[in-house]
């Protein structure tokens, strides 16, 4: 995820552009460019760090020109650094580009621009250079034509020395055009130019746009002129970070589909040629979930027995843990302290190491033999949700990869764009139990860790009491807690356990439990057994983990918006846990 912005009009676009990537920040923080055109010259600063950084260093707005676009970046490919950094500037020098979205075949796009020199390492640049190579006097048709050639996602914003005009284009990246008065405005959101206008044009999948300063026409797949009305928005600039959210929890919830999306391509591999002996996974929190996801999948499939530990105690429990073995560290920031410390035991005990991590560069990325980066963008809320799903996903690829088993992943998005339509009824359930000082959360062999994620999620922002158990264990303890002020929430699929888990249910109703089933929207067996239904779409049975945890995290951020809890920030919490 990365944020662009451009500019057209009869402003200086440089002063312009800086609030608007300020505005764009929390997409993306790790460096930072624009780039201007005025007499018939493209001007370029760039460098690696936040906007404010970079600007103290190269001073944008005393950049020339009225027509301009500026960039944000949020790394997949090449690390951070000033070479890295956006936009990218073609062979000549006549072209400048800003892209978000990743192109997949680039390396392929690389050897067939032979004789060209690359300056940087990322996948992006070799947009600039085609388009150049397919230019020929008109930029629109070169940008269309080139983009015909790439697979991948992108929102790109490109200009020239010509200063006459923007053109954009998208797939899979979001892209909004501010119409103006005598000027118009790009951006990966809104909030990039919300101050100057409320008019705005959203680009759908595949479709182009020329913007100069008095017009701006919009083009489909084939080329075609279409039009479109713009709409006008009501939202301040506050409102507008968070894309119409009224929390960054409920904008990362909501972005799951996308990143499954985006996470389907995360080529995985390993560290180690042969088949590891054992395999460790170590992690805390929610990522230590995931893990247990992964000891679940990759047991069935590969038949390698998989052990999951707590970072914390792992690096003081003397690991049995050796050469043949493979260490998997999993982290969102890649600064987990005791991540961090645990990967460092495993390194000196001789384990191959690999590390499934969201911030690229970040500690754990580099001290390990091997890092798989997982796509989920920026993750501002405290809380952990579309980086789950992430890592979830290269679970299964990883699995899929030791096994031959084959996931269907590609359904995965739709299902949970479905449960999302179902936000109103989350939100009604919430009103229910919004109360309740203590929450059980129950579920079986897949779904075990998405119960102790389900009550992690509660408990970190709404404040509430809850536990997580496997439901067999119901008898062994912990049903003496249930009574009609302690709601159970079953996570009760339509799966080879389904039995089970609802003669669960049954003993807990039977002692005046209310209980809230995610259940599969086509049981109509569920409903004698719950108070209350979280439907969800059925799949193959070891998916259900990259469903079943959705209407969790909006059950818990409901609960916690009705108690009016500092969602994004819940107290006593941070982002990132760099002490022990
Ligand atoms: C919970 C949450 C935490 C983190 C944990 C590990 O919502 O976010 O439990 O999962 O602190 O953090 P990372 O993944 O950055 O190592």
């Amino acid at each position: 995820m990365c944020g662009i912005a451009g500019y057209i009009g009869k402003k200086k676009a440089a002063e312009l552009l800086l609030k608007s990537i300020k505005n764009l920040e929390y997409r993306g923080y790790d460096s930072v460019g624009m780039v201007t055109s005025s007499e018939g010259k493209i001007h370029i600063r760039k460098g690696a760090g936040k906007v404010d950084e970079v600007n103290a260093k190269l001073d944008f707005p005393s950049m020339p020109g009225t027509v301009g676009i500026a960039h944000t970046r949020w790394a997949t490919h090449g690390k951070p650094s000033d070479r890295n950094a956006h936009p990218h500037i073609s062979y000549s020098g006549k072209i400048a580009i800003a892209h978000n979205g990743i192109i997949e075949n680039y390396l392929e796009l690389k050897e067939s621009l032979q004789g060209i020199e690359f300056k940087s390492d990322t996948d992006s640049e070799v947009l600039a250079h085609l388009i150049e190579k397919n230019y020929q006097g008109n930029l629109l048709k070169a940008v269309q034509l080139s983009l015909k050639m790439v697979i991948g996602t992108y929102a790109i914003c490109v200009i020239n020395t010509n200063s006459e005009e923007i053109v954009v284009a998208r797939n899979g990246s979001p892209l909004a055009i501010g119409i103006g008065k005598g000027e118009n405005f790009v951006g990966s959101d809104v909030s990039a130019f919300v101050a100057h206008t409320k008019k705005v044009i959203y680009l759908n999948d595949f479709e182009s746009a020329e913007i100069r300063t008095n017009s701006v026409s919009i083009f489909n797949n084939e080329g075609k002129k279409i039009s479109r009305e713009p709409k006008t928005i009501d939202w301040d600039i506050e409102k507008a970070q968070k894309g119409g959210y009224k929390h960054f929890m409920l904008k990362e919830i909501h972005e799951q589909p996308q990143v499954v999306r985006d996470s389907i391509s995360i080529p995985v591999f390993f560290p180690m040629k042969e088949r590891p002996s054992r395999i460790f996974i170590v992690a805390c929190g929610t990522a230590g979930y995931a893990g247990l996801v992964g000891k679940y999948i990759i047991e069935k499939s590969a038949r390698i027995p998989v052990e999951v530990a707590y970072a914390s105690e792992f690096r003081y429990a003397e690991p049995i843990i050796g050469k043949d073995d493979l260490f998997i560290a999993i982290s969102q920031s890649g600064e987990t302290a005791d991540t961090l410390a645990a990967l460092r035991l495993a390194k000196q005990k001789g384990a191959h190491t690999l590390a499934i991590i969201n911030v690229m560069d970040s500690t754990i990325a580099r001290e390990s033999d091997a890092v798989i980066y997982t796509r989920a963008g920026p993750e501002i809320g405290v809380a952990s949700t579309k980086a789950f799903i992430s890592q979830l996903v290269v679970l299964y690829k990883l699995a899929a990869e030791l096994s031959g088993k084959k996931y269907d992943l590609t359904t995965i998005p739709q299902k949970i764009d479905a449960i999302l339509s179902q936000e109103e009824k989350i939100k009604e359930t919430a009103k229910k139990y919004f109360l309740a000082h203590n929450f059980l959360y129950i579920g079986r062999n897949l779904n075990f860790p998405i119960a102790l994620e389900g009550a992690l999620k509660l408990k970190e922002i709404s404040y509430i009491h809850a536990e997580g158990y496997a439901s067999g264990e119901m008898k062994h303890g912990p049903i003496a807690l249930v009574s009609d002020e302690v709601p159970t929430v079953a996570i009760a699929p339509r799966d080879s356990t389904y039995s089970k888990i609802v003669s669960n249910m049954q003993e807990i109703k039977a002692r005046n439990g209310k209980i809230i089933a995610v259940a599969s929207e086509k049981d109509g067996e569920i409903a004698k057994h719950a108070d209350d239904i979280l439907p969800i779409p059925t799949t193959e049975e070891d998916l259900y983990p990259l469903l079943t945890v959705v209407p969790l995290q909006l059950l818990a951020y409901y609960i916690a918006d009705l108690r009016e809890c500092d969602i994004d920030k819940p107290r006593n919490l941070a982002k990132s846990v760099t002490v022990e």
